[in-house]
């Protein structure tokens, strides 16, 4: 399901968490030392994964750091707390345990620490100045796929904007994927982030791609992704310690990621960073509750940009299994199975659930337009598309 060629190795295993001592010895030697920054956060050394993490790798003769200081929507600043432990201790290798900020936030210490400055000095992609550490995550959350991009999405200190810093040495060396890590995840977690990934995998298989040569690896991913989410996150919620589900739901993370990697995402996202930013709603809540109407928004054009959307669309609906006549009704089925599975995931179905308001709209359409996700998405949009969008999913 994971191809070989793609920058991260992937290991899932049920487990593997025993496995990370041997990895990191392997890498860090590599790396010529035997130290490790170890970022985790505070709800996950709680829990009691940062120090399993760190034991395994002690006793396979490593020098680990912790860094648990991380927050939950990583800043600059985080990040320059997290650049400035490394700078001290000097570390041949990160790892990261925990959920997208704890990955994001040692991606970004990576940079800062190899190549000085701040983390807003590396926005865009190929922005490193030297090849950055080696850096191993153990995702403890279902839902970003950072274990697998070249990407760490930071908020800018100052503005609180989110910034895509990128590079390909940034990518992990390995994703390690232990589905016993998010049997501790609370139902909310595990439903938010189950819809983040559902939002990836549908974006990204029609997204316009940013790497041609790749060109279809994103469909494939987020169809094998999707056929996942699908069957495996109502499962999880109504049975929180149904591992195969969990495992399911781990590998539809990796695989949604592994698509944005090659295509980047779309307007459900553009819109979900204002939401977010001015309304609080969390990430997967906002991505979740647009994603059926951005499916029947672009829907309505059979192709665009070159992106064959409608066969796409039935291509996603038929690896779940949904039935439909021709490629207009799978989409419809698509975009009714997202919604399916929102509803599934208890926390309201509409934004105006969340406190968002009719007037709020006008605001929100003008920034998720501005989102760089917006350029990406199959069909053009424009402020008007995002209001009738956002009053859809009012
Ligand atoms: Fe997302």
């Amino acid at each position: 399901m994971f191809r070989d060629d793609e920058r991260t190795r992937v290991i899932e295993e049920v487990g593997g968490l025993a496995r990370l001592g041997s990895l990191a010895a392997e890498l860090a030697s590599e790396s010529g030392g035997e130290r490790v920054m170890l970022v985790s956060d505070p709800g996950v050394a709680a829990a009691g994964h940062a120090d399993r993490a760190a034991g395994v790798m002690r006793a396979a003769g490593l020098e680990v750091a912790l860094h648990v200081d991380v927050a939950e929507n990583p800043s600059s600043d985080d990040v320059a707390k997290a650049a400035a432990a490394a700078q001290a201790f000097g570390p041949a290798l990160y790892v990261a345990v925990g959920g997208g900020s704890a990955i994001d936030t040692a991606k970004g210490a990576n940079f800062v620490e190899v190549c000085g400055g701040r983390m807003e000095d590396f926005r865009g992609h190929d922005t490193a100045t030297a090849p950055l550490r080696p850096l191993i995550a153990v995702p403890t959350t279902a839902g970003t796929g950072s274990e697998v991009q070249s990407f760490a999405l930071v908020g800018d200190g100052e503005t609180g904007a989110k910034m895509a810093c990128g590079d390909p040495s940034a990518a992990p060396r390995v994703a390690l994927l232990d589905p016993e890590l998010t049997l501790t995840m609370p139902r909310r977690v595990t439903a938010m982030t189950g819809l983040d990934t559902l939002a990836h995998a549908v974006e990204s298989a029609v997204a316009r791609p940013r790497d041609p040569s790749t060109d279809g690896r994103s469909r494939e991913y987020g169809c094998a992704a999707f056929a996942l989410v699908s069957a495996g996150l109502p499962r999880v919620l109504v049975d929180p310690g149904d591992l195969e589900a969990r495992t399911s739901m781990m590998r539809a993370s990796a695989l949604a990621g592994l698509a944005i990697e090659h295509a980047m995402l779309g307007v459900a996202h553009s819109m979900a960073n204002p939401l977010t930013r001015h309304h609080g709603v969390p990430h997967g809540l906002a991505v979740g509750m647009t994603l059926p109407h951005v499916v029947r928004f672009n829907a309505a054009a059979a192709s665009a940009e070159g992106v064959a959307i409608r066969d796409t669309y039935a291509a996603l609906a038929s690896a779940a299994g949904l039935r439909g006549a021709d490629a207009t009704e799978l989409a419809e089925r698509l975009a009714s199975r997202c919604a399916e599975l929102l509803e599934c995931a208890g926390l309201g179905t509409g934004l105006s659930d969340l406190g968002v308001t009719p007037a709020d709209l006008p605001e929100l359409a003008v920034e998720a337009n501005q989102q760089w996700t917006a350029g990406f998405n199959p069909r053009a949009v424009d402020p008007d598309a995002f209001e009738a969008l956002l009053t859809a999913a009012l």
